[in-house]
């Protein structure tokens, strides 16, 4: 039976498209199969041109429940929903058929409110942050913000995945044929940590995930 992951969140702007269409490339750089399905009833989905994974439009309830019934038909495949901003319900729905549910948020006060607000709402979704700052200065205000959160939370965060401008790539209508290493490296490690969700449902989550970050480190080194 297919997996499926869904990437959502009331605030807009957080990265979840891109974060979806990231993780499907990556899953598919790991061997995996994927399908990228959009829900977002306000934007044009892309083509699938030059793409690794499927995409599929899925705008309406109907399409969108057709879509999940037939990757969950398809053995060894994932699918990755692509959510919107400001649905709260249709976020719900979302969490529901979904196996892992990731919370993309930015580095601000308002990112942040959002998110705790959804992980309340949503209890086994992962806040994600995204975009996040490389810069030192700017990742230990990131990283301070965070520190002001309940334990609670603080738990319930996933490895950044960092402000990197090729991702922007992925957005186009067409995708370049030779991708840069650095996206590929990142997508990859993004969908192994994603992966190792999956692997550990339980208690050994968080050791699975310093080892994913881990590994991730190393590979970027190369
Ligand atoms: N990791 C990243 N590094 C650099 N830029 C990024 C990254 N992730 C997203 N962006 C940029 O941030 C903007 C918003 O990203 P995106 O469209 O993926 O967010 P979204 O949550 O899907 O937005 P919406 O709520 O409108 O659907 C885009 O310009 C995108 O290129
Ligand atoms: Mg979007």
């Amino acid at each position: 039976m297919a997996e499926i992951i869904c990437i959502i969140g009331n605030k807009g702007g957080t990265g979840k498209t891109t974060l979806s269409h990231t993780l499907s490339h990556g899953l598919t750089l790991l061997g995996r199969r994927a399908a990228c399905v959009m829900t977002d009833e306000d934007r044009e989905p892309l083509s699938p041109q030059g793409r690794r994974y499927v995409v599929a439009d899925a705008r309406s309830p109907v399409a969108r429940n057709k879509v999940v019934e037939k990757l969950r038909d398809l053995k060894s495949w994932i699918g990755v929903l692509d959510g919107g901003a400001n649905r709260t319900e249709t976020d719900i729905l979302l969490y529901q058929m979904s196996d892992v549910v990731l919370l993309p948020f930015r580095d601000s006060a308002e990112d942040l409110r959002t998110v705790m607000r959804d992980l309340d709402l949503l209890p086994k979704a992962w806040a994600l942050p995204s975009q996040w700052p490389r810069n030192r200065f700017q990742l230990d205000a990131a990283t301070r913000l965070i520190d002001t959160l309940p334990l609670e939370f603080r738990e319930r965060i996933l490895p950044p995945f960092f402000a990197l401008s090729s991702s922007k790539l992925l957005l186009q209508e067409r995708v370049p044929e030779d991708l840069p290493a650095q996206l590929n490296n990142s997508a990859r490690a993004f969908a192994k940590q994603v992966l190792a969700i999956f692997e550990d449902p339980h208690d050994d989550v968080a050791d699975a995930l310093e080892r994913a970050a881990l590994a991730s480190e190393l590979n970027e080194q190369d």
